[in-house]
């Protein structure tokens, strides 16, 4: 027997993964073939994580990923089945915004704020790795990440100025530091973090 043409066959293979999303358990009957980016805008509802390019050039998207900032348009959701996420709904502290947050309202990093996210989410994962890093350092870590307002030199500022500011340094602990904000994803651009 002939098999299907491709535009014939059920797109609804869905399946059920189970992920750890800032802090807290979630599970999502989600399409094979969504992203892991399609996963949580739109199965968890958390449009922190912004969508724009999908091809893995802006960074709009970035999450970390077990402990990894990754473009979340290259991952499919299935793929991340397990794994521990870090989105920007998750950076803040359980009191309020975390130092890295309060720097970039500080020096005015966010203009139109689209890439906001993507930026802070890159800056609070080099901080985990670099916790006081050079200004080098810091144009590397957010080399992925674009911005149309061409922010970058407050952008820059800012996370110079959170690494000098936090007092210590920003680890594994602040990577976990997130249940609080899992609360939140009612309101997922709550915060610095744009719509
Ligand atoms: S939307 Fe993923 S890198 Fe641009
Ligand atoms: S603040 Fe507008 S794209 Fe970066």
């Amino acid at each position: 027997m002939a098999e299907r043409p491709v535009a014939d066959r059920p797109l609804a293979d869905r399946r059920t993964i189970e992920l750890t999303v800032n802090g807290r358990d979630r599970s999502a009957d989600v399409f094979a073939h969504h992203t892991l980016l399609d996963v949580l805008r739109e199965d968890l509802g958390l449009t922190g994580t912004k969508e724009c390019c999908l091809v893995g050039e802006c960074g709009a998207c970035t999450v970390i990923v077990d402990g990894r900032s990754v473009d979340a348009c290259l991952v499919l959701g299935v793929e991340a089945d397990g794994s521990t996420i870090t989105t920007v709904e998750g950076l803040a502290n359980p009191d309020g915004p975390s130092p890295l947050q309060l720097a970039f309202l500080e020096t005015g990093a966010a203009q139109c704020g689209f890439c906001i996210p993507g930026q802070l989410v890159s800056a609070h994962a080099l901080l985990g790795d670099v916790p006081h890093p050079t200004r080098e350092q810091v144009e590397e870590g957010l080399a992925g990440n674009l911005c149309r307002c061409a922010g970058y030199e407050q952008i820059i500022e800012a996370v110079l100025a959170a690494a000098g500011s936090a007092g210590r340094p920003l680890g594994a602990a602040d990577l976990r530091s997130t249940p609080a904000m899992d609360d939140r994803s009612a309101t997922p651009d709550a915060g610095v973090a744009p719509q």
